[in-house]
């Protein structure tokens, strides 16, 4: 009898609800209260033989600790929705989140990009750690050529084909040379690093993105006007271009090239420092022995490269005259980009 009644209280533990603190104290004086249905039972359980008493001691007791659990529980979830109840404000205006700004390298990166996809070229990537082969060697970088000197380069490990930072994104076009035939129009933004010390004007991590388009009978004057119409859509339609001879390892003729000032249109202000003109990236054509060195015959083939820091060019765009605030993330500096995305 008493085990039957344990069973079917047990039971009614398990299915006991409540909608209010007043219908848990109710259930909590139906079971537990001096006359509740538990408590009578431990009256009854003085009637018990002795030698059932400790397996009905057991089950009573484990009944108690269920119930009086129970209703804790009970009274817990009531307390929780009524102190919620009380604390909401329907009439409160909302918590804004505050939204964040793109970074203004961001901006620029995707605004060469978006240019430059319009022009017909791929994206394609590489990894920030490289090797010596594909930063220097296949692109025509003699083993003395002071850029390999630890002044320039983060090494990693040192011996025959070390392991470091890649210095420029160049390094893509080789690996993209490697595993695609012509005709090839690729452009390669990303990260870099030198060696060198933090200033206004240096910084040893920045961005870079790198052009190249090999196919045959590719000129030039190809080159002179695809550089062209990306100025003219980055620094607007007037902006001119001038080109002066320069060195690179890879290209050959190389050039650096310049825009009309987009500050002075030309005049000379103190941003082109009087000269009316600005810096704004190395380009020339490839190199055979580039192409050769990545399978590519120089004899059907002919292309060109071009790379520019994306920091540069912002600076540039937006007149920002220290490097260091891009890498600081004020949010007063990148608050300004805000209406540029
Ligand atoms: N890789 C060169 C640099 O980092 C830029 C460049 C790229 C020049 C392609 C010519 C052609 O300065």
């Amino acid at each position: 009898m008493i085990s039957e009644k344990i069973e079917a209280l047990l039971r009614e533990v398990d299915r006991a609800e409540a909608g209010s603190e007043k219908e848990v104290e109710e259930l909590r004086v139906r079971l537990l209260g001096k006359k509740g249905e538990i408590t009578r039972l431990f009256d009854e359980f003085r009637t018990v033989s002795a030698e059932h008493k400790r397996e009905f001691g057991q089950k009573l007791n484990n009944l108690k600790n269920k119930a009086t659990e129970k209703i804790n529980e009970l009274k817990g979830r009531i307390g929780q929705s009524e102190s919620s109840d009380r604390t909401t404000d329907l009439t409160m205006p909302g918590d804004m989140h505050e939204l964040g700004t793109r970074h203004p390298i961001s901006i620029t990166r995707e605004e060469i990009i978006s240019i430059f996809r319009k022009l017909g070229y791929a994206l394609a990537e590489g990894p920030e750690i490289e090797d010596d082969y594909h930063v220097f060697e296949a692109l025509n970088f003699p083993p003395d050529h002071p850029a390999r000197d630890m002044q320039d380069t983060f090494f990693i490990t040192s011996g025959h084909n070390p392991v470091l930072l890649r210095t420029h994104t160049s390094s893509v076009q080789v690996r993209t040379m490697e595993r695609n035939r012509p005709p090839i129009r690729v452009i390669c933004p990303g990260r870099v690093f030198r060696n060198e010390a933090i200033s206004a004007r240096a910084h040893c991590i920045f961005h870079q993105v790198e052009g190249l388009y090999v196919d045959k009978g590719v000129s030039f004057a190809d080159m002179k006007q695809s550089i062209l119409l990306f100025v003219r859509e980055m620094f607007g339609e007037n902006t001119r271009i001038r080109m002066r001879p320069s060195y690179f390892p890879f290209t050959e003729p190389s050039t650096e090239v310049d825009i009309s000032c987009n500050i002075c249109g030309g005049k000379g202000c103190n941003i082109c420092k009087g000269t009316g003109w600005l810096e704004i990236m190395g380009a020339g054509m490839v190199d055979p022995n580039v192409l050769s060195a990545c399978g590519i015959d120089p004899e059907e083939y002919s292309g060109f490269a071009f790379g520019m820091g994306i920091e540069r060019i912002a600076m540039l765009k937006w007149q920002v005259r220290d490097l260091r605030l891009y890498f600081e993330n004020d949010v007063r500096f990148l608050r300004e980009f805000e209406t540029s995305i």
